[in-house]
């Protein structure tokens, strides 16, 4: 797929959520309506974004250089060339608003345990930690200089409950979820293709329970991400999901019936 039929396959998935997605009325369970109305919809700033906003100002402006490898399929390196960390802070990151959901979302369930596949500078594992400074966040990064500049990046926010896990994801995976035993909260970011995803997803699941949450990053990027995120859907074990569009949420609760809404974030 090149970058022009991408982007518009994009457009047009956006415009079918704008058609599909719910109006607050129309979201019955209490549990996703206390969700959409008090954390979705909610826009009250906490002290930690202004923090973490200054430094994604100072990566946009860095002109340091990584010298970066691509990881393309899964495990095996494909190149490696220099990337600016502007760059990567510019095209990697997720936009504020998002990111400051993942912190919402974080503070909400009161996640304590949590992980994350692609760490890249450390912007929303950042959000994802800075809740609650007991809380534990475990980041995966394939590339050792990203990692290395996101442990760079926890230090000068004096930020200690965030540990990066350097390697591709099939090697790191397993060992981070025996590390964190139950998980609250994972934040899938990372190689975007439905087969690894899908992986991902199942060897979350064996840690994770009734209350935990997964959130999927860029779930229309492609038919591959948007088949990976309606077969998350049909598993038996998933009782609801909601759409953001460029989040999706999985739900294990047994008090919410299989359902799936689609919501403007
Ligand atoms: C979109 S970026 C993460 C952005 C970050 N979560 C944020 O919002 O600030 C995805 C990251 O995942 C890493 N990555 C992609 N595929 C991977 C794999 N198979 N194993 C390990 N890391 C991988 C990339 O190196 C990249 O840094």
């Amino acid at each position: 797929m090149n970058a022009l039929s991408q982007r518009l396959f994009m457009v047009k998935a956006y415009l079918r959520h704008l058609l599909r997605s719910k109006s607050l009325d129309s979201v019955h369970p209490p549990f996703l309506f206390e969700l959409y109305s008090e954390v979705i919809r909610n826009r009250h700033p906490y002290y930690a974004f202004r923090k973490i906003e200054s430094l994604r100002m100072l990566l946009l402006n860095s002109e340091e250089t990584l010298k970066t490898i691509d990881l393309g399929a899964g495990s095996n390196v494909l190149s490696s060339k220099r990337k600016r960390v502007r760059d990567i802070a510019r095209s990697y990151a997720k936009n504020p608003i998002y990111a400051q959901l993942l912190f919402r979302f974080a503070n909400h369930f009161r996640s304590k345990n949590i992980l994350e596949l692609g760490t890249s500078l450390g912007l929303s594992s950042l959000y994802l930690a800075m809740h609650d400074s007991s809380a534990r966040v475990i980041t995966l990064e394939g590339d050792p200089q990203t990692a290395d500049c996101a442990r760079r990046n926890f230090e000068r926010m004096r930020v200690n409950n965030i540990e990066v896990i350097t390697g591709p994801f099939d090697d790191t995976l397993a060992g981070a979820l025996q590390q964190i035993g139950k998980v609250d909260l994972v934040f899938f970011d990372g190689n975007h293709r439905k087969e690894p995803t899908l992986h991902y997803f199942k060897e979350c699941l064996q840690h994770a329970d009734e209350n935990t949450v997964f959130i999927f990053d860029d779930i229309h990027w492609s038919p591959d991400m948007q088949d990976a995120w309606e077969e998350i859907g049909r598993h038996e074990s998933v009782t609801s999901t909601a759409d953001l569009f460029f989040f999706g949420l999985v739900f294990f609760r047994k008090e919410l019936s299989k359902q799936h809404f689609s919501l403007r974030a």
